[in-house]
């Protein structure tokens, strides 16, 4: 039966063995690429490249922006698997379909993801090009990839989500973004599932309930990485100020110009942090 906890785990697991059957890095560390980011892919030592409407049960992304590959290669010498493009829920996935690479890289033996993505800036102090760490978010996506039975092999049926951004992440980025200059703020995650950019007074609304930051993705894989014990960290690029802030309109182009602006700072500082998350895995690892 579609949906059923058993084939949740086994769509994960599928997806897993086919790549790991053609893949023969076998890294610890994923990292998921938002709108615009796709081109940090290209700082990929020797990459294999799967596209994802070749591995089972992946969602073809839909969205500009989102190439839809797989690629496994490594970055300052640490192994990755890099999600180029993700799918969403209003693309029409629902999100147990939307978290199914999570998962797969899950039960390949990832134990931390990096997530990115391009969001609107709610805190008055951003502004557009900043990097903004997570340190929480807000679900308001009203759906949720744990909905069904659930399939202990994967994880709780309550999973915590107390500390579902690990803090030691964040504070790598706090120190390595000093080294490279700072400029990288925190703050919590307010998702939607759009398709539109939202209004005024929703955006007032979400400022109210705590919100930093507003955006499309992120907080199902999320959910589904904490609930396998994947350690998330996760960095959003403030693509625009949000709705009613700036008196402009928002604009696609806008949100993806931004991206592709920050790339490089966005490289450099992931080049700096995974080798102190990989170095974190390996003490974690040693002591167990
Ligand atoms: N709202 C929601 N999602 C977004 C935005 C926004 O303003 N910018 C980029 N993703």
């Amino acid at each position: 039966m579609l949906g059923s906890a058993t084939d949740e785990f086994l769509r994960a697991e599928q997806a897993s063995q086919f790549i790991l059957e053609r893949a023969s890095l076998r890294p610890r560390i994923g990292l998921v690429l938002g709108s615009g980011l796709g081109a940090l892919a290209a700082g990929l030592t020797d990459p294999l490249r799967i596209a994802y409407k070749d591995i089972p049960h992946f969602p073809k992304s839909t969205t500009e922006g989102h190439a839809g590959v797989l690629a496994l290669g490594t970055l300052e010498s640490i192994p990755l698997a890099v999600l180029q493009g993700r799918a969403h829920l209003y693309e029409g996935y629902s999100p147990s379909q939307v978290v199914v690479p999570v998962r797969a890289l899950g039960r390949m033996g990832v134990r931390a993801m990096v997530l990115t993505n391009a969001a609107g800036g709610i805190n008055e102090e951003y502004s557009r090009g900043a990097l903004v760490v997570l340190s929480d978010h807000i679900n308001l996506q009203g759906q949720n990839p744990l909905v069904g039975p659930n399939d202990e092999r994967l994880g709780l049926r309550h999973p915590d989500m107390t500390d579902a951004y690990n803090a030691q992440f964040r504070q790598f980025v706090r120190e390595e973004s000093e080294q490279l200059g700072g400029g990288v703020f925190e703050g919590v995650y307010a998702a939607v599932t759009g398709p539109n950019f939202e209004t005024p007074a929703e955006i007032r609304f979400l400022r109210t309930i705590g919100a930093d930051l507003v955006g499309m993705s992120t907080v199902s894989e999320v959910i589904a990485a904490r609930y396998m014990g994947m350690e998330v960290l996760a960095v959003s690029c403030v693509s625009n100020m949000a709705a009613g802030m700036t008196g402009e309109k928002i604009t696609e182009e806008e949100v993806l110009e931004t991206g592709e602006r920050l790339a490089s700072k966005f490289l450099a500082l992931l080049r700096a942090v995974l080798p102190r998350i990989a170095g974190y895995l390996e003490i974690r690892a040693s002591s167990v």
